[in-house]
């Protein structure tokens, strides 16, 4: 992990250029009309600032409509199991632990030797962290059904296979997702349950939630190089700090501030519009400078996961109509291929540097 925290400032300029300039090539040039965030008087978050992003409200009711059309819980659960034995020589499919009522925490592997130590980088997508946030969980199947179809047939697939294990769980919150609101089976939110590092608010562990508890010790097992976290209600690449010591709005950058930049813009000059945006500057943001959490899941990955973790808003609409799904995967698929194989060459470098 050392060795990746310097190779990322050592190799990611270069490398990040590239694939700008394969970006840039491609990118539409239609704008956006609208931004993610209102300031909100959000339900959870009162206590640690007046300001919040539009995906703390619970409102507006979902409705039937709005969900016809997504995978449910049991669907998503036969999906992940059909993968794993519809590509059963490049993945493996394993629970982390299970929610309050009892749902497993499905994960899926993607990798030549799933299941297998390597000296090769490992990369976790987490979807709906916010059980009202189900546009991740639907775009991971897609990213894991286009990695295992195109392996062997596209360059970019091939590599990521190859060389990396990449750990997908499409959900984090199926309790959540089942009662149609943001937080778990016990209405805590997940993504301000993770101890924080400035406000003691979760330091007592028997006291996190059960799937909070099942990434804190999936982290400690698999040593992620990277990751990203999928959520709904705007759209924009968050990077830490997600939290400020004063409390403050303000840009409140961590130590590898400037590795987290390279990597959340890899991802949005990917993205079909993200960069685009007109209420972000190149569509990343650094958190605290958003508005200020605690106790987010972000943060955690990075101190004590050495994790250089990213917080994706995927789509201003937290319910698009079912039949948009297939677009917005198209619209996050490069910037989800580009952000996970560019650890890969960055540790191509790190072996030859050794040698
Ligand atoms: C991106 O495109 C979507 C349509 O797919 C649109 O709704 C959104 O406003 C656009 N955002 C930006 C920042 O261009
Ligand atoms: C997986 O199966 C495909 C198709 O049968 C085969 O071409 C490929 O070599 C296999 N890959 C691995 C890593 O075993």
């Amino acid at each position: 992990m050392p060795c990746a925290m310097a190779i990322w400032r050592v190799y990611l300029l270069p490398l990040l250029l590239l694939v700008l300039l394969r970006a840039f090539t491609s990118l539409p040039t239609q704008a956006a009309a609208r931004g993610g965030a209102d300031p909100s008087s959000g339900t959870d978050d009162g206590k640690h600032g007046s300001f919040s992003r539009n995906l703390l409200q619970d409102k507006p009711e979902i409705t039937e409509e709005m969900t016809r059309g997504y995978m449910s819980n049991s669907e998503l659960e036969i999906a992940v199991q059909d993968f794993g034995r519809r590509c059963a020589n490049v993945s493996r499919v394993y629970s982390i632990g299970k929610s309050v009522n009892g749902s497993p925490l499905w994960v899926v592997e993607i990798s030549d030797k799933p299941g297998k130590r390597e000296a090769e980088p490992a990369f976790k997508f987490i979807g709906n962290v916010h059980g009202d946030e189900p546009v991740g969980r639907e775009v991971l199947m897609q990213l894991a059904y286009w990695l295992c179809d195109n392996y062997l047939k596209d360059p970019l697939a091939t590599l990521i296979v190859e060389n990396t294990h990449l750990h997908i769980l499409p959900t984090m919150n199926p309790d959540g997702f089942a009662l149609r609101r943001r937080g778990n089976a016990n209405n805590i939110d997940l993504n301000r349950d993770f101890p924080d590092q400035f406000f003691p608010i979760n330091d007592d562990i028997n006291y996190r939630q059960p799937e909070t508890r099942a990434i804190m010790s999936w982290i400690k097992q698999e040593h992620f190089t990277a990751s990203a976290a999928l959520h709904g209600g705007a759209l924009v690449a968050n990077y830490p700090w997600d939290g400020s010591r004063d409390k403050r709005k303000q840009y409140y950058g961590c130590p590898d501030d400037k590795a987290f930049r390279y990597m959340a813009s890899v991802y949005s000059q990917s993205h079909y519009n993200m960069s685009l945006s007109k209420e972000f500057r190149g569509g990343i943001t650094n958190g605290a400078l958003w508005y200020p959490i605690y106790g987010g899941m972000q943060d955690w990955n990075y101190i004590h996961g050495g994790c250089f973790e990213l917080t994706l808003e995927i789509s201003d609409v937290k319910w698009p109509k079912a039949s948009e799904l297939l677009v917005i995967w198209k619209q996050n698929k490069m910037s989800m291929l580009n952000l996970v194989a560019s650890l890969v060459k960055v540790c191509f470098q790190c072996s030859a540097s050794h040698d």
